[in-house]
């Protein structure tokens, strides 16, 4: 009797303690899908290919990052975007989803048509789009350096926007209105242009709207021997009769969400000191960003100083603890009857925001400040 009865309480303890470990992952992911949800995020990004193969960052985003973090130490407006000039608290590079359409169109004989499209999902509906900047890149390789003799050379270019699908043997030029046309010159090194695409950008986030921009490219001079080669988005190239540059376009939004942008707040530059107190105070904390397996999608910081609320509050409760009234009379309270009436609790009554750069659910780069991630002073309530 004695082993079956050791038996099965094994099993009771065993499915007591998996049950245990069972919720406490549970809770981990509950924790985590609340923490993407207020980042706008459905799930953990997975951004595809290698650590190189990745979407790089663009530099401007870079020196946004840099800027932002100096800029928390100083008292500034988290909720602008001053290198644009515009009211802003996440600044997205949407990814070009559009593919090349491959050959000759009947509406464009000599040139090259590639669709552009950006994905507006990424938006939430909470946030307020303050810009859209369309930013076409163009680099052309010469393949010859006879050609790099003969001097820049120019494509014209028209940017359309298509208003409607067009129907299988219908005429596409129906569906499409004029945004932009120019001549580009063609240097070595690459080339762009920047077109403010707002309202039209906004008209996309309503769902069954987003009909994409067409991109034409006529060679100014064409030559019968030369090769184009072509970047349809997934780095795919197609070569064909004559010298076109690779084409990169990305949709730069800057937007507010209003919920992440309280009141004006300042960083405290103070460092915490190290002394050893019972008393509540704020602790230094650092979170690195690998321990909860967020490395992958996180770009910077790889952790910060997130700091933490401990200690007591205790009778008499001094003003250092930033005690309300009420808390003051729960320490009294506490100090006559310590049984029937717990202490105040000590927690964080000063927070501020950090900027966070990182990949979003399509790959898109994103830098976004975020509130309330850093304790700067603790008190007794
Ligand atoms: C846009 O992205 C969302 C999720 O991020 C996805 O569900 C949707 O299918 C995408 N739309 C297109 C047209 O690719
Ligand atoms: C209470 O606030 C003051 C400044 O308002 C701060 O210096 C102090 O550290 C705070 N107390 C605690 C326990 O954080």
């Amino acid at each position: 009797l004695f082993p079956l009865f050791a038996l099965a309480l094994l099993v009771l303890v065993s499915g007591l303690l998996g049950v245990g470990v069972l919720s406490h992952v549970e809770e981990m992911k509950s924790q985590e899908r609340l923490f993407l949800r207020s980042l706008g995020l459905h799930g953990r990004p997975t951004p595809t290919g290698s650590r190189q193969a990745r979407r790089q960052v663009p530099s401007a985003l870079w020196k946004m990052f840099r800027r932002s973090e100096d800029m928390q130490a100083q008292d500034s407006d988290p909720c602008t975007v001053a290198e644009y000039g515009v009211r802003g608290n996440i600044i997205r590079y949407v990814q070009d989803q559009g593919r090349l359409v491959s050959s000759w169109s009947d509406v464009c004989q000599d040139c090259l048509e590639k669709r552009l499209f950006f994905n507006m999902s990424a938006l939430q509906p909470v946030e307020l789009l303050s810009l859209a900047q369309l930013e076409v890149q163009f680099h052309w390789k010469p393949l010859k350096s006879a050609e790099l003799l003969q001097g820049p050379r120019a494509v014209s270019i028209s940017l359309y926007k298509v208003i409607r699908t067009t129907l299988k043997g219908a005429d596409p030029q129906v569906n499409r209105r004029l945004l932009l046309s120019q001549s580009v010159q063609l240097q070595p090194e690459p080339t762009s242009i920047t077109l403010d695409v707002t309202s039209l950008a906004e008209s996309w986030r309503k769902p069954g709207h987003n009909y994409g921009l067409v991109l034409e490219l006529l060679p100014l001079s064409v030559e019968p021997d030369e090769f184009i080669s072509f970047h349809t988005g997934k780095s795919h190239h197609i070569e064909l009769a004559h010298n076109l540059p690779l084409v990169q376009a990305t949709l730069v939004a800057v937007s507010l969400n209003p919920q992440q942008c309280r009141s004006r707040q300042r960083r405290s530059t103070v460092h915490l000191p190290v002394t050893p107190s019972n008393v509540c105070k704020a602790r230094r904390l650092y979170i690195d960003f690998r321990d909860v397996g967020w490395q992958g999608w996180i770009i910077a910081p790889q952790g910060y100083m997130a700091n933490y609320c401990h200690g007591e509050c205790p009778f008499p409760l001094s003003e250092s603890l930033n005690g309300t009234n009420h808390a003051i009379l729960q320490t009294l309270v506490h100090s006559l009857d310590p049984h029937g009436t717990p202490q105040p609790c000590c927690v964080p009554i000063r927070l501020s925001p950090i900027s966070m750069l990182y990949y979003d659910n399509n790959d898109n780069v994103v830098l976004q400040h975020y509130q309330d991630m850093v304790v700067d002073e603790c008190g007794c309530r």
